[in-house]
């Protein structure tokens, strides 16, 4: 968005202009490929930094069917049952980590990382421990079988699940009642985390558990508020296990907010033990692309290879046929991997169609339709802040809260606002904290941006004060937190200065992916231009800034835009809002495969546009005709700016369509908009 009282004037002439010219840009397709599309599980899941592993039983390893299989698709191995207690000190004190050994040092010596499972659990406990009645023995049992297991196989290990299956089954929410728990009481959880920490640091600490899919249910949330009650008080935690033993129906519809809601307490989130009854296809590929879309979701762990080499082997749940072929489960996972079955596979008609459904649900449509909220958030003025409009939202959506940030524009000039609420339904309730009253301080200060910069374990605010701005806060929730304006760029880079023209040079937008950051930024004259610098050294160093893309008519391509990565597929989206021929502002996309690449137009067009009033309905009433500057609900909040392929949401600024006059005191309003064409 523009500081400067502007387009009165020129919104006429932009009628004119574009009736007659066709909308182009230069970013066009080049024809350059994805990333290489692999054809193993693992391989693919390495592709998005994940693992695809699969639990092993010790005593099949001689089986070369088995093994070939296992080193060909997995990267990550968890022991069926010999970590466990019955086998590891099947008496106290006399440990036996012979047949786990037989499995972690094979997964080393091929390249496999392990999961450990599990140090403490109510089953498979030998006789011994569970009739244990004093609360010192216990504890140091417990804590001994810990820290003995943990230092046996230190270095190895990528994460343990430290405990397993605490919680109840059923409507209470609360432990189920084991001899840990009813001797030692709830605290025996902290306990062994604590104690899992200090036996090796390094590796990751899980708590794993079933039925915890269904965001809706009691066990889900009493799960839920164990981890978020361990990261308030600083209990060691690092990652959830979600079994996902599934019946037919595969997971849960919400499976991916049960997975996005876990990851926002600040914990990885895994599939541990998958297992679909009678695999059909798509509840693989749902289940998978509930973990692919969710960044910290780390990795997948199928429990087992072939059927008759599961625990559920009646119900031929798992990826691979007692003979060892690929069942169309497994090209339906691959697919939504983001990886490309092999022509031997997948073959028959029903495969093939399995193949295509999962890969057309990872990408994005070339057409949107939308719903749009009424008018949710209003500018909340109080005794030193007169504000007209509230503009150019950024959003996160972390630790159970939705956290905006926007514009507070009047006729004098612009700053920010932050306010966080649960639930849509609250946002216009929510508190403003004026920024101004911060380390951010007075003056022009517009159209932010947020997200987490996972590197650095801070949160960054990009804004527009002339140059290019950030602040930064470790804590999102304390508006207090923001250190003071800091500029990217020296001054206007060279080629931005040689083509402004009239413009003004507006809305920063930073995006980082595993190498590089790159800051894109609009000139209100038809120009999108993109700095790089790598990943760390930022945020110093943007340097080689390029016209990322263009277009003739400077109001087709204007400002506004956002770039993002969308989960699940190999695939940036750019948006860039564009005045359309009504004078009304819209929104325009394009894809790539790469950051630093040129741009293909998705929707593009004003009869085809991203987002623009006429393919947005407005179920409580059509207060907007303007679709403006805005923010999607991503899928994480860090610097990769994932967003989900499916159910899009667009929070935006629209205004009364009969208001006029000083164009920064428009009335602008915030409301939300929700793709209703989603295939996925
Ligand atoms: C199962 C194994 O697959 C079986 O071989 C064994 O008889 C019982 O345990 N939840 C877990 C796993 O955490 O350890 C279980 O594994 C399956 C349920």
């Amino acid at each position: 968005m523009n500081p400067l009282k502007r387009l009165g004037c020129r919104q006429a002439s932009v009628l004119g202009l574009l009736a007659a010219t066709v909308l182009v840009t230069s970013g066009t397709a080049t024809g350059a490929s994805d990333a290489v599309r692999a054809s193993t599980l693992g391989a693919q899941a390495a592709q998005s930094g994940r693992y695809f592993g699969t639990a092993v039983a010790a005593g099949r390893l001689g089986d070369g069917t088995y093994t070939g299989i296992l080193d060909r698709e997995f990267n990550s191995v968890t022991p069926e049952n010999e970590m466990k207690w019955d086998t590891t000190e099947p008496s106290r004190g006399n440990f036996n980590f012979g047949p786990a050994d037989q499995i972690v040092n094979r997964a080393i010596a091929h390249g496999q990382r392990m999961r450990g499972h599990t140090l403490v659990w109510h089953s498979q406990l030998p006789g011994w421990v569970s009739s244990i009645r004093d609360a010192n023995t216990l504890r140091g049992v417990m804590n001994n079988h810990i820290t003995t297991e943990m230092n046996h196989f230190k270095g190895k290990i990528y994460a343990w699940d430290v405990v397993n299956e605490a919680f109840a089954d059923g409507g209470s929410g609360q432990l189920r009642s084991s001899v840990f728990r009813d001797v030692l009481g709830n605290g025996f959880l902290e306990q062994a985390f604590r104690t899992a920490r200090s036996a090796d640091p390094a590796a990751k600490l899980c708590y794993n558990d079933y039925s915890i899919e269904d965001w809706n249910a009691a066990k889900t949330q009493g799960v839920y508020r164990m981890v978020r009650d361990f990261k308030s008080r600083g209990v060691p935690i690092d990652c959830v296990g979600f079994q996902s033993h599934f019946g037919t129906g595969g997971p849960p519809a919400n499976f991916q907010t049960t997975l996005s809601n876990f990851a926002a307490l600040g914990v990885d989130v895994q599939i541990t033990e998958l297992d679909i009854a009678q695999a059909p296809p798509t509840a693989y590929a749902n289940t998978v692309r509930a973990c692919m879309n969710v960044p910290r979701c780390t990795g997948i762990t199928v429990w087992g290879i072939r059927d008759s080499d599961s625990w559920r082997s009646g119900e031929n749940p798992l990826l691979f046929d007692r003979n060892g072929n690929k069942k169309p489960a497994y090209n339906a996972a691959l697919t939504a991997l983001g990886g490309t079955p092999t022509a031997a596979s997948g073959s028959t008609t029903a495969q093939r169609k399995a193949v295509r459904s999962a890969k057309s649900a990872a990408a994005l449509p070339s057409t949107f339709k939308w719903s749009s909220s009424g008018a949710l958030i209003s500018p909340k003025p109080d005794a030193t802040h007169n504000i007209a409009g509230i503009k150019d939202p950024t959003v996160v959506y972390y630790n159970g809260k939705y956290h905006v940030f926007a514009s507070a524009a009047n006729a004098s000039g612009y700053n920010l606002v932050y306010l966080s609420f649960s639930d849509w339904s609250q946002a216009g309730s929510a508190t403003h904290h004026y920024l101004d009253r911060t380390a951010i301080g007075s003056g022009y200060r517009a159209a932010p941006q947020v997200f987490y910069y996972a590197p650095q374990r801070l949160w960054y605010l990009v804004y527009q004060t002339g140059n290019a701005s950030y602040s930064t806060n470790p804590d999102i929730s304390n508006p207090n937190g923001w250190s003071a304006p800091r500029n990217f760029y020296a001054s206007m880079p060279d080629i931005i200065r040689q083509n402004i023209g009239n413009g003004y040079w507006v809305d920063m937008w930073v995006i980082c992916d595993n190498a590089n950051c790159y800051l894109f930024s609009s000139d209100d004259n038809g120009h999108l231009y993109r700095s790089q610098t790598t990943v760390g050294q930022f945020p110093n160093g943007f340097t080689n800034t390029v016209i990322a893309a263009q277009d003739s008519n400077r109001y087709a391509l204007f400002e506004a835009s956002n770039v993002y990565k969308v989960q699940g597929a190999n695939q940036y989206l750019l948006l860039v809002e564009a005045i359309g021929s009504d004078g009304r502002r819209y929104f325009r996309s394009w894809t790539t495969s790469s950051l630093a690449g040129s741009w293909t137009p998705l929707a593009a067009t004003e009869s085809n546009p991203f987002a623009r009033a006429s393919n947005v309905t407005f179920p409580a009433g059509a207060w907007t005709k303007d679709i403006s500057h805005g923010e999607m609900i991503r899928a994480g909040y860090d610097q990769t700016l994932t967003i989900p392929a499916c159910r899009l949401q667009y929070l935006y600024q629209g205004k009364d369509p009969n208001a006029s006059g000083d164009y920064n005191s428009l009335p602008w309003r915030l409301g939300l908009l929700t793709q209703t064409n989603s295939t996925c």
